[in-house]
């Protein structure tokens, strides 16, 4: 038997616009999308000789074949053709769900990272990551990680430059929960106001400018739930307060992220909010 191990990072969308829906009812998008150090750990036992099993530290998170990890996994195996003789999947989580992070996500693009690995890198990296998108839109970029534009259905991906290095994001997941379809719904009916020049924070990735990567933060569903959501209000109010360089809502939420130049920034603004905000993180960009 063999033990793989990975590491599952979460993600925030720097920027995120909603184009046009497709034939399939998913619609198109494009974000240019970060990872950060929030993370689970994924591990993995080939060949236990027993039936597919699945451990997970949160009891909320389906354990079985429901579980994108799972399902990662058997698209791998199906793919291959390959048959692990057992399989066991452990996994640590810490990445808050129903947040816009991407934490299903995350754990099967492990799985899928963990798995090409072990098995001597049958995909290259984007093959890996184009497998992914039958798992969930998120996990092609899940799968490439780092600073990346992502459009389609987030499977077409283009490397960016990294953000600068000792910038630090603060991470806060309210306690609501919002569907992710009907959010889609909702921005079908309207008409989006302001959507992100993606152009703008190319450049300022190039530049390697905080204050400009701040300045070009946009992410269209923020408006749909803060409308409803006043204390993500409040959140941002405390990031703005506090010396963050830049705030919104990652993908459809709840969680909201705050940028700031340093780690001290971080821990006051962490402190400021922990009491109300239990689920409140200081990551930084992978
Ligand atoms: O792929 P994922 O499971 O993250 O998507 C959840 C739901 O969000 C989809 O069933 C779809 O209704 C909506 N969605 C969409 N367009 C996308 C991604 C998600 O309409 N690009």
């Amino acid at each position: 038997m063999t033990t793989l191990q990975e590491s599952a990072f979460a993600k925030v969308n720097l920027t995120l616009d909603v184009l046009d829906k497709r034939p399939d009812g998913y619609h198109n998008i494009k974000s240019i999308m970060q990872t950060i150090s929030l993370r689970d750990d994924v591990e993995i036992d080939i060949g236990t000789g027993k039936p597919w099993c699945m451990v997970c530290n949160w009891d909320t998170i389906p354990a079985d074949e429901k579980n994108l990890a799972w399902k990662a996994a058997k698209l791998f195996f199906d793919t291959t053709g390959k048959d692990p003789e057992g399989l066991e999947i452990r996994i640590t989580k810490r990445i808050p769900t129903e947040a816009g992070l991407g934490g299903g996500s995350a754990d099967a693009a492990a799985v899928l990272r963990a798995l090409n690995r072990h098995y001597d890198y049958p995909f290259s990296i984007l093959a890996l990551a184009e497998l992914g998108a039958q798992v969930g839109s998120d996990v092609p970029f899940c799968v490439l990680c780092g600073t990346a534009m992502a459009e389609g259905r987030g499977e077409q991906l283009r490397k960016l430059p990294d953000m600068p290095q000792g910038c630090c994001f603060v991470i806060c997941k309210p306690d609501f929960s919002s569907s992710t379809p009907e959010l889609y719904r909702k921005l079908d009916e309207k008409v989006i106001a302001h959507r992100p020049d993606h152009q703008a924070m190319e450049s300022a990735l190039l530049a390697g400018d905080l204050g400009k990567i701040a300045e070009n933060l946009c992410n269209v569903f923020d408006p749909v739930v803060t409308q409803d959501h006043l204390e993500v209000n409040y959140i941002k109010s405390i990031f703005n307060s506090y010396g963050a360089v830049g705030y919104q809502m990652t993908g459809s939420g709840s969680a909201v992220f705050a940028i700031v130049e340093s780690f001290e920034y971080a821990a006051v603004i962490c402190n400021m909010l922990r009491e109300n905000y239990p689920q409140i993180y200081i990551a930084k960009p992978v």
